[in-house]
């Protein structure tokens, strides 16, 4: 059994979520945020399944909402849901005029939101603090619908954003998960590792997210999972990806057609190098070698090293005895 005061911070979250989705999708001051979403692509079927809201332009609408049903100001505060003023001990509501996206637990608590300005203010994602309930690099949203879809396939579908992952289950892909906005923590592997043995790390495909992808990607194949790199072109993330394209082109051309993970290797280390250079190409083809005597399949480490071979003109018998040499000295 838990304590008042966690089942009170519990109670005030279940409560608000409603609240913000009701303001959103049947009142006049929601409209315009609703209209927002709408503009985006997100659907009334996404906007009802992510329990999506908006929180009212006030800066105390939250504290008297909760205040008037006897929510202890000091327990509300420690749940993230308002803020104490230094000055006078008075109280604010952390969330104003944002789309609000709930976060869940694994049993479908709300536990945390996160919210969305809809202008161009800063932060553009404004998440609700560390709390008792909420530690967000235990979090992945949407694990709590996403984790069935996971289980049966053994394989989810890691995005950067919440609003990638509301896309991708728009176009049919219904393991999709996200972190919080901080890379790939041992507690977030843990959790994947109960339920899949293939990720699919489908992030932004601008260079924040190329780099990110090869962070969370290491991580990933250390913790012995097999990894996959969906990408797109032009910079472009999934949610920007499906409403200029389609959901059928999204799930073909972009997760249909996921690299290996050696195979985004090969292209990772190829950025910023040129390659026309004698320098610089005899650099990457060791990197590329290096890379390719982890492999522990000998299979798959013919394919690259005969992808290698010819791609730069050199022998293959050359290329495996390098490849070997990295092998033994690395041991
Ligand atoms: P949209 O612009 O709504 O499509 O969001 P996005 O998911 O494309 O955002 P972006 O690629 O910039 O960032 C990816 C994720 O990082 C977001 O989903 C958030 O979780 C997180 N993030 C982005 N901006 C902020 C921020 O200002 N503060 C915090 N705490 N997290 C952020
Ligand atoms: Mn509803
Ligand atoms: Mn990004
Ligand atoms: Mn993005
Ligand atoms: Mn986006």
């Amino acid at each position: 059994k838990i304590s008042d005061e966690l089942q009170a911070m519990l109670d005030a979250h279940e409560l608000l979520r409603k609240f913000y989705h009701h303001l959103l999708v049947n009142t006049k001051e929601g409209q315009h945020a609703l209209e927002y979403l709408l503009g985006r692509g997100f659907t009334h079927e996404s906007i009802e399944k992510f329990q999506i809201g908006y929180s009212l332009n006030s800066w105390d609408f939250v504290y008297k909402f909760l205040t008037k049903r006897d929510f202890s100001p000091e327990w509300m505060e420690k749940a993230g849901l308002i803020i104490k003023r230094e000055k006078d001990g008075t109280y604010f509501d952390r969330f104003r005029d944002r789309i609000m996206f709930p976060i869940f637990n694994r049993n479908g608590n709300t536990i945390a939101f996160s919210g969305r300005t809809l202008g161009a203010d800063e932060p553009k994602y404004l998440n609700s603090p560390e709390t008792a309930i909420f530690n967000k690099s235990k979090i992945l949203y949407n694990y709590n619908l996403a984790k069935p879809s996971i289980k049966k396939s053994q394989q989810a579908v890691l995005f950067e954003g919440f609003a990638d992952v509301i896309a991708a289950d728009r176009a049919g892909i219904e393991n999709g998960i996200a972190t919080m906005g901080t890379s790939l923590t041992d507690d977030h592997i843990a959790l994947l590792r109960t339920s899949a043995q293939i990720i699919t790390i489908c992030y932004d495909s601008d260079k924040a997210g190329i780099e990110a992808a090869f962070r969370a990607g290491n991580h990933l194949n250390d913790a012995g999972f097999q990894i996959k790199v969906a990408l797109m072109p032009d910079g472009m993330d999934p949610d920007e990806y499906i409403k200029k394209n389609s959901p059928e082109k999204f799930r073909g051309e972009v997760i249909g057609a996921s690299l290996t993970w050696m195979a985004f290797k090969i292209l990772y280390f190829r950025r910023g190098k040129n390659l026309q250079n004698e320098g610089d190409r005899l650099a990457y083809i060791e990197q590329i070698v290096k890379e390719i005597s982890k492999l522990t399949k000998a299979v798959e480490k013919d394919h690259y090293l005969r992808q290698i071979a010819a791609e730069f003109s050199l022998s293959l018998d050359s290329l495996k005895q390098q490849e070997q040499q990295i092998y033994f000295a690395e041991k």
